[in-house]
Order: C-alpha cells, then structure tokens, then sequence
C-alpha cells in the first residue's frame, strides 16, 4: 500500500517497514496516553524522516550525561592501539575525591587508556596483562590538570599576523562560531601545557563579543590522526552531521559569552548595547524552542497533518540547546555589575551559567552569584593577575578563599596564553599561599573545572574507570616550582627523557601558608581598595627571632647571621645594640624565624608610570618613536630622550603591593612599544611622592631602547639609528651610553638581533676606545648566546624569568626543567653573563607587568630550586637585587642598602610574609 499527498516541499509515502513503524509508534503513543486509536480516524501521513524526527523529539527532554554503561567501560574511547599497560608504583594519590581531601598511599594500574586499578593492586590481576612499571618513589600523583579557558592553538603560538583566530569581529551575537574550526594543531603550546601538566583544556573563542562562539575540550597530546577533530574530548553529536544517536544522551556543549568592556568597546556601543543583543537572541531562541516543542508534543501524538519540518535553524540551535539545558555557559564577566546583568538574564530566560570567567569582582557579590538560576555559577579567576583595566581594578589576591569561604566553586584559569597555561599549577598555588585552603587549591585547577564542563565522569580524578591521566610530581603540586617528572594522557607518556632537578625534603609537602585574615576583611570591608601605606616607624623597631640575616657584598649577597635579634633606629641597623637598650617606645616584631635580607628591585615593569595599563589617563602616556612615520615635533630640539622621572607617579596599587612583596624599589623606563623609550629611574616603591626624602634612588639610570621585527622600521633601520646614536651622538645620553659612563639598556628577545648588538658594542668600542656597558633586557633567547654574551661582558635581565614562544622572536627561549636541563638564567649565568630577574607578566610586555611584581621573590626563589643546585638561594637573590642595579648603572648601594623582613619562614619561602621593610635611605622601617 502506498500513500502520497501533497504537503509542500515533501513527499509523502508509506513502505511495509514503515506501515510497521507507524503500528509501532501507534501503539507506543498509545503507552503514552495518547489514544487516538479508539478513535476511527483518516490516515495519517508521515513525512519521509519521520523516525528520526520522532527519535529528535523524544531525546528533546534528556539532558546530557555519559551512556549508562560508561563507567564499567574497559577501554577509552581515545585508546591508541599500541599502549602498553603502566603500573605506577609506591605514589603518594590525590585522588580528587572527597571534596579534595583523599589521599592515597599505593599503586596505579593503567590500561586501554583509563585507570584499572589503584591502592594495593592485587596479583592475579597484574598478572593477567604484560606490563611496564614505573616506581615513583613515593612521589606526589594528580589527575591532569583540566583548564577551563585556553585559547591554545586559537590564539597561535608563536603570534603571526595570519594566524590569531581567537576571534570573529563580525557581530555581537554568533553563537554558531566554534573554536574547533580554528584548533590548529601545530601550536607550540600544547608541549609546553602538557610539561606543566595540563591534560586537558576547553578552548574558548575570544571575548570581543557577546557571544563569542562554542567552545570544545581538547586533550593535549599529539594524535596519530594529527587532527583537531581527533584532540577532541567527548564533542557533542552532530559535528559532522551523520554522527548523531537519538538513543544515547547529549554530551555537554560549551558557549562563551561576554560582559562589559570588550564586547561594548569591540563594537562602539555600551554595557546595555551587549545586554539587550543578549536578550534578542534569547528571545529569538525561546520562540523556536516553544515552537519545537508544540511540534514534537504534535508529533509524538501522532498528528502529523500540516506539521511540515522540525523547526530548527543551525544559526540559533546552539542557543535552543542553552534554553533546553544541554550546553554549558561560560560567560567573561568581571565586575559586579556585569555579573548582576548576566545572572539577572540567567534567571529571565532560566538557564544556569557554569563560570563566570575572570569574576574580578564576584569576591565582592556572592549573594549576587547565589541567585543564579539552577545552581550557581563558579567563578573561575586568575591569582594576582589584575589592574589592568577598570574592570579589574578591584580585583583581590583574597578572592579565591574568600568565594571558598562562602560556599561557592572557585576554578583558577589560565586564559592562555594571557597566564600561560604550563603555569595554571602555580595559579593554584598563588592562590592557597593567600588563603585557599590546600585541597580546593587542587581542586580548583582538576576536579572542580573537570565538574564545571561536565567531564567529571572521566577526568579530574583518579579512580578505577576515569581516564588514564596523571601527573607524576617532583614535589608536592603546591609548593613552589614543583614540576612533573612525567605525565600520562590516555595512559600515554608524554615526557620523553625528562630532566628532573633535585628538590629538598620540605618541598614535599604543602606550604603551611601565612595568616591573612585582617588583610581578607579589609578587602571585603574597602570593596577591593583596601589602605595599602605602611605604618611608618621612624624610632626604633627590635626584630626577634630571626633565622637568617643577609646581607650584599663585593660579590653578591652572603649569609651574615643566623639566629638572633637586630635592631633598627630611624631606619638604620644597628649592629653593636643589645636588648638593653631598647627605648620606651621601641616596637618589638617577633619574626618566628623569619628572615631579614636584602630588600628585591624591579626592572622591566612600567612601575610608577601608569595605575592602569590600559586607562590612558592613569597613565604617563607612550614617548614619541622617532622612527614611525611621523616627525618628531620640532619644540624637543636634539634633547629627545625622555626621562621616566618626569612622568612618574607614587602609590599605585602595583608599587605599594610589591612594596609589601619586599621589593624596595623599582627602575623604570618611559614606556612605549617603539624603538626609542628614553631614559630609566630608580625609585622607592614606599614613597609617598616624589619630593619625600629619599623617593628618587636615582634621577637617571641608564638609556633604554628596544628593538623588534614587529616595530614600524625593519630591524635593520633600527640597528643602523643606533649605530649612528652611538658614534655620531646628538643627544648627551647617546654619548655618555657609548663612552660607557651610563648603561644602554637594549630590550629585545631574538637572538639574531642579539648577535648584531654583540657586534655593535665591539665596534662602537674600537672606535671609542672606550668600554660600554650593555644590558639586554627580555633576552628570551639569550642563552643561544651564552658564551659570547659572557665573553663581551653584556648582562641580561631575563623578563620574564620563565619564557614563552608568545612570538617568532620568542621561539628558541629555553624551556626549563622538566624539557630542558637548565633554565636560560642558569645556562647564562653558568657563561658568567651577570643576571637580573624581571616580572613574570603578559606576553612579554612591560606595560602589562606591574601587577607581577609583587611576585618577584617567588620568582626568584623557583629560579633556585629548578636548577638542582647550580644557583644558591645567595645568587637568585643577588638576581633580583644587587645585580639589577649593577646591570643598570646604579653604584653599590652600601649603608643605603633597604631591607625586606618576613616572617614565619624566610624571604625564599611560601610559608612566610613581608612584614617590614626598613629604609635607611629615608630613616624608617615601614611595616604592614
Ligand atoms: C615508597 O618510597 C619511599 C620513598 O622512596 C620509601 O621510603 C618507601 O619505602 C617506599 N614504599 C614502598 C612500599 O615501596
Ligand atoms: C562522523 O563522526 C562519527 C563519530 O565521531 C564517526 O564515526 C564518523 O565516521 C564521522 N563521519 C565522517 C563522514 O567523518
Ligand atoms: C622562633 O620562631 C620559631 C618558629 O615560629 C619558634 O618555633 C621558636 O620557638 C621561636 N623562638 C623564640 C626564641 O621565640
Ligand atoms: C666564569 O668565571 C670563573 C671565575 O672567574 C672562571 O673560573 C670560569 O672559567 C668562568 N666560566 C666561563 C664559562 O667563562
């Protein structure tokens, strides 16, 4: 029998099977209630798809989670056919499990790509499979780490004009963008993610729109396939249009919005402009979501007639499947009002939003975040990375624990390669150090993000069953500069031949961290903007219980005391004081075997010229770059170097923080990302302006250039201005530079154009008969040049001190520990190259540095321990002090020599805090 019609655009037909179909489905909605059978009626006709149209309308409601038989799975879907099976033994397990808080002590049995076993494994089991087996020694174990937001592979690696496709600028709203089809696979990222742990990441399309795009995870490793398909975790069904089973549940999808600024800026509009296009598509997608489901409730009962196609449009069904609570919403939102928006529109068209990312502010608005619809929202933040937008002004070293402290997900987030993903553990690590209790700082950057986009049913922990993903840890995850010794993804190893630095015992354990609660309730209480100025004591402080006491020498800082107590008067130690004869109104600090050294100095940060980096009027402004196109205005006269000291600014929040990180002071360049930057200054970060004694350590430093391919003149140009600066000097400083009596300061990372400097010194030398002191700053791929810096007594400060192929003039930067042997600090200072650490910041940029600053102890403290013994703890602080200043001309600085005091542990340590900063030079002893 066969039936047509004529129903627009389709024709109608019953075969045999599909007559039985229809008996079937008859029968089926009558189980359902819907009896139309006992009513005679005309023949229905059925259009061509309609089993899979009925099969679509059935799975409308089901919301996604993994087939039912997946957890007695005994291969991963992602096995690669030749993986021998691992057993792990004798490791110490973070499991991930209750809540964070379970260790185990045993084995780990890895097969077929997912975890078999772990604890005591027994015999017979073993037994039943060939196997490696790797003794870790008692070693840390974690699942991989999972990052919630990475433009890894979007956003290229090295950066090339051709290549960033984190971004559509073409509208406000395109939820039918996908980052899958801009993953290249070829990114130098992934290697250097995986180094740092890094199993698994969800790449997110960029933030200049309100909706920017899908997100897919990935996981990490290299595939045989050499795919961006075949990197994908559990991509939802319907990539490639035939893969879709109506009988199995959805899998997760994952949409990026954004709030403020960026999409407001992007598209010249405001706040309201972004939330309105928002509600548009919402609205526009409810509509389609309530006519697909008067279509399947019309469908399931049998009544086709005039029912025509599913309605569907592939522009806005991404949108459909939000509203049906199948995809994930990862929404970019920083400040309270942002979040208050977008949770106000969560609940007006009632769907959850998984994370806000970067969530500056929500520390501030818990209450605000507790109202959203389902259940709600994590926040998923950066540590200390801040203050480079209004958006981010308020942002607080404290928001982790506080957000903790109220019961809601904190997820720490790389947004890489802004922080660089390799680096999310100590993201965790920053966090627990101001107060995330150890286990949700684990958590935070595994087990919760595995939840938050809903993977957790196969990765963020180890447990029989889950994904054979595992760090082995050379330390404990959460003290400083641990590093893996090897990572499995899918059972397989990625590290091949790692080099492994010896830690000390106590970096096996997780730092006891330092109490912080006035400073936590002082954030709360000033939203966000607590005081940062020091008490100031001019009379006499008496420092106890001291563990060590260092002190700068002719070659660098030494070890003077241990044990003991120092005094201080008016800001100056007191070396022949006792106990005795402390005055009435002495202050007494006990230091609980803290430390007093040498207080840290920073270079290659714009530090005192700018609040926010990208607020121009918080800001000294860029110089004038002689080599752009434009003149140089004719008023500057041949006087065209720029001093930093004139456009400099005391108590920002960045200086005052660092302050209070123990680094006393900071040498800044005027800033400006062309060839000519001027001319640098030292001065007290402790200051409270310009004129107080002792603010300006120094007027005028050294000069400062910078050199790159990505500048408006060729490389070339750029090398021959200099030349010409140097050995025909029009301006005083260009002359005192090639004399040597003031340091040039190049900034620059590639090598070549490294060469090319070596090559200048030596010939504005023979031509001078002079020396010149030249320091390079950046140097990413200085240790290619180790010898021959060494050899012609060129210093560098390496900025920052752990490099990244951010661009093409990054790409050789050494790796470190675990890829390579060494650090680029290590190999240069083992040629005896004099070195400097600068600020571990964005990309690169010094502009975008300041907020790092505060974290130059740890920096220096993780150049110590990964070099297995080459650098003492002496000499990494000599890096991040005296040697700055010798590399830009600022003499020994003697009895002036300030001083950082912590306690509770020393200046190297995660367990201790600054406590005290004593200045002879402006005969105080600050303390906070
Ligand atoms: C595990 O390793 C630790 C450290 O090397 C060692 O002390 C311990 O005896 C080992 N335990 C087992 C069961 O092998
Ligand atoms: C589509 O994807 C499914 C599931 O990954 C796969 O089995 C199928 O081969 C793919 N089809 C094509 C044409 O690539
Ligand atoms: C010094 O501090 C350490 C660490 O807090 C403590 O164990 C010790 O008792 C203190 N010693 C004195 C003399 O106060
Ligand atoms: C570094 O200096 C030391 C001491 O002056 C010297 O013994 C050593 O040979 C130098 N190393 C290099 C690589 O120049």
């Amino acid at each position: 029998m066969k039936v047509s019609g004529a129903v627009p655009g389709h024709r109608w037909r019953l075969g045999r099977s599909e007559l039985l179909a229809l008996i079937v489905l008859v029968l089926g909605a009558n189980l359902l209630g819907l009896n139309f059978l006992h009513k005679p009626q005309r023949f229905t006709k059925l259009p061509l798809n309609y089993e899979t149209t009925l099969a679509r309308c059935r799975a409308l409601h089901v919301k996604p989670a993994p087939p039912p038989s997946f957890c007695t799975r005994k291969e991963s879907d992602r096995f690669q056919p030749g993986t021998r099976p691992v057993l792990l033994k004798n490791a110490t397990i973070w499991t991930g499990g209750v809540d964070g808080l379970e260790v185990l002590k045993g084995d780990i049995f890895m097969n077929r790509g997912i975890i078999v076993a772990t604890g005591v494994i027994t015999k017979s089991l073993l037994d039943a499979y060939e196997h490696d087996v790797v003794d870790v020694e008692g070693a840390w174990v974690t699942p991989g780490i999972v990052d919630v937001h990475a433009h890894l592979g979007v956003g290229a690696s090295p950066q090339l004009d051709g290549a960033d496709d984190a971004n559509s600028i073409k509208g406000l709203v395109l939820p039918w963008m996908r980052s899958v089809d801009a993953i290249n696979t070829h990114d130098e990222g992934y290697a250097l993610a995986v180094a740092g742990g890094v199993t698994t990441s969800l790449i997110l399309p960029g933030s200049a729109d309100a909706m920017g795009g899908q997100a897919f995870a990935i996981k990490l490793r290299p595939t045989e396939e050499r795919s961006s398909s075949s990197l994908l975790l559990e991509p939802p069904f319907g990539l490639n249009g035939s893969d879709i089973d109506y009988s199995l549940p959805p899998r997760w999808r994952h949409m990026k919005h954004a709030c403020g600024e960026n999409p407001a800026r992007v598209y010249g509009g405001t706040r309201m402009d972004t939330v309105w296009s928002v509600r548009k598509a919402y609205d526009d997608a409810r509509k389609i979501k309530i006519a697909q489901d008067k279509y399947c409730e019309q469908a399931l009962g049998g009544r086709w007639t005039g029912l025509g196609e599913f309605p569907a449009e592939l522009a806005s069904e991404a949108l459909v499947d939000i509203l049906r609570g199948k995809t994930k919403v990862q929404t970019h939102c920083y400040e309270a009002v942002d979040l208050d928006a977008f949770i106000r529109l969560s609940n007006e068209f009632q769907f959850p939003v998984a994370s806000f990312h970067h969530a500056h502010e929500s520390y501030l608005v818990p209450e605000v975040l507790k109202h959203g619809y389902g259940s709600p929202p994590a926040s998923a933040i950066f540590s200390t990375f801040s203050r480079y937008k209004r958006e981010a002004y308020r942002h607080s070293e404290f928001a982790a624990g506080i957000l903790a402290n109220n019961g809601l997900k904190v997820i720490m987030k790389s947004d890489h390669p802004a922080i660089v993903s390799r680096y999310l553990i100590h993201e965790a690590r920053i966090a627990h150090y101001y107060g995330l209790e150890n286990h949700l700082a684990l958590a935070s950057v595994i087990s919760t993000p595995a939840e938050i986009i809903g993977l957790d049913h196969r990765v963020g922990f180890i447990k029989p069953g889950y994904d054979a993903d595992i760090v082995v840890w050379d330390s404990h995850p959460l003290a400083l500069a641990a590093t893996p010794t090897q990572v499995y993804i899918d059972g397989i190893a990625q590290l091949t031949n790692p080099h492994i630095a010896k830690k000390p015992a106590s970096q096996q354990h997780a730092p006891k961290t330092p109490n912080f609660d006035k400073e936590r309730m002082d954030t709360i209480k000033y939203e966000g903007l607590p005081p940062l100025e020091p008490t100031r004591v001019y009379g006499t402080v008496l420092f106890r219980n001291i563990s060590s006491f260092w002190m700068p020498g002719e070659t660098g800082v030494h070890l003077a005391q241990t044990g003991g107590n120092v005094l201080v008067r008016a800001g100056v130690i007191d070396w022949a004081a006792s106990d005795a004869e402390l005055d009435e109104d002495a202050v007494i600090v006990d230091l609980h075997g803290g430390s007093i050294s040498p207080a840290l100095v920073s270079a290659g940060s714009t530090m005192g010229l700018q609040e926010i980096a990208m607020e121009s009027s918080t800001a000294d402004g860029a110089v004038f770059d002689p080599l752009s196109m434009m003149e140089l205005p004719s008023i500057l006269g041949d006087q065209f170097l720029m001093r930093a000291v004139d456009g400099l600014q005391f108590g920002t929040r960045d200086a005052l923080l660092a302050y209070r990180g123990g680094v006393a002071s900071a040498i800044s360049a005027p800033a400006g990302s062309s060839f000519l930057q001027g001319l640098s200054v030292s001065f007290s970060l402790g200051a409270r302006h310009k004129l107080e004694k002792g603010a300006i350590l120094q007027d005028v430093t050294a000069v400062h250039v910078s050199l790159s391919s990505q500048f408006a003149s060729s490389v070339s140009t750029q090398i021959a201005v200099l030349r010409r600066l140097l050995l025909e000097p029009r301006d005083s400083s260009f002359r005192q530079a090639s004399h040597g009596s003031i340091p040039l300061v190049v900034t620059v990372h590639s090598a070549d154009i490294i060469s090319s400097l070596i090559q200048l010194k030596q010939e504005v030398e023979s031509k001078r008969g002079s020396t010149m002191k030249m320091t390079i700053m950046g140097a990413a791929e200085a240790h290619l040049l180790a010898a021959e810096l060494g050899a012609a007594g060129v210093g560098v400060i390496q900025a920052p001190p752990r490099s990244y192929p951010y661009d093409w003039e990054h790409r050789r930067m050494l790796a470190g520990p675990p890829l390579t042997a060494q650090s680029s600090a290590a190999v240069l200072a083992s040629h005896n190259v004099t070195v400097g650490l600068g600020p571990q910041g964005i990309n690169a940029m010094a502009a975008m540095s300041n907020w790092a600053v505060r974290s130059l102890r740890f920096d220096m403290a993780w150049v110590a321990l990964e070099s297995g013994g080459s650098i003492s703890n002496e000499a990494a602080l000599s890096m991040a002090s005296s040697n700055i200043q010798k590399l830009l001309g600022i003499p020994p600085t003697g009895a002036n020599t300030e001083y950082a005091v912590t306690a509770g542990g020393d200046i190297f340590s995660l367990e201790a805090k600054v406590v005290a900063m004593v200045s002879p030079r402006r005969g105080v002893v600050d303390l906070f």
